[in-house]
């Protein structure tokens, strides 16, 4: 069941995702060359604690950190561990917390240094589909409207849709109906209504889709080991189409 979030409810989800985005602003100058993985889920445990977030992910199904942050090869999952961070690579950074109550849940891309042009491209179709799902989530539509849209943007840039994992419902849980394929077909599907809520989180790989899970039992990698790229937005769906509460004024 598709839950619908009255006034309250959203508002409170707007206050979670503002506060998170902000969070993510002020995460920024601190991945860099040298600090470890381990080292940025502590700072932003701190952070949540200090600013009354409450993380969603410590102890979801055991979960022991308070973000996903997969480096690489690493599609989604990742766990923060003493992995020191170089120059070149690139990470998603993935954290779910609630505010009153209510989940917002975000990831971005982080790059060390400087990538080779061709690696920024690849970010902005994961990037481009992202909105363009998000476009799609306005009353009427169908769910698989949403799906087609990220799809149709990967596909046409030609990279790899990891089919294994996909967005989903959001509100009082962090998971929540519907899942939210990141392929599918237009015109099939629930009916989108005002209140729902939804995190659209494409997940694409530059070479195979094919995927696998490391020996933690939670880190999902590239099978072929190309480069992933995983990012996500909470969105409700108004009257006037779809409000993005986790994108930082200053996010774009
Ligand atoms: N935030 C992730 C998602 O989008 C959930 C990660 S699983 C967890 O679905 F255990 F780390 F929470
Ligand atoms: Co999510």
């Amino acid at each position: 069941m598709i839950t619908i979030k009255n006034r309250a409810s959203i508002a409170k989800m707007e206050e979670a995702g503002a506060i998170l985005s902000n969070l993510f602003v002020e995460l920024q100058p601190l991945v860099q060359a040298g600090v470890t993985t381990a080292n940025i889920d502590r700072w932003l445990e701190e952070q949540i604690k200090q600013r009354g977030l409450v993380s969603r992910m410590k102890g979801y199904m055991g979960y022991r950190h308070v973000s996903c942050i997969s480096v690489n090869n690493e599609v989604v999952h990742g766990v923060p561990s003493d992995r020191v961070l170089h120059k070149g690579d690139m990470l998603t950074v993935d954290v779910c917390v609630s505010f009153k109550g209510y989940c917002a849940d975000m990831a971005r891309v982080f790059f060390i240094g400087t990538v080779p042009e061709h690696v920024k491209k690849f970010v902005e179709v994961a990037e481009q589909s992202l909105f363009a799902g998000i476009a799609a989530c306005v009353p009427g539509n169908r769910l698989g409207d949403v799906s087609a849209a990220i799809q149709a943007i990967i596909e046409n840039a030609g990279f790899g849709i990891v089919r294994d994992f996909a967005g989903h419902g959001i509100g009082k849980q962090m998971h929540e109906d519907p899942e939210v394929l990141n392929y599918g077909l237009s015109g099939q599907g629930p009916i989108l209504r005002e209140g729902m809520a939804f995190a659209i989180e494409p997940m694409i790989t530059m070479g195979k889709d094919a995927v696998y899970i490391a020996e933690d039992d939670w880190t999902v990698c590239t099978e072929d080991g190309s480069l992933a790229a995983h990012v996500e937005d909470t969105i409700v769906i108004t009257s006037n189409g779809p409000k993005n509460i986790t994108r930082n004024r200053s996010d774009r």
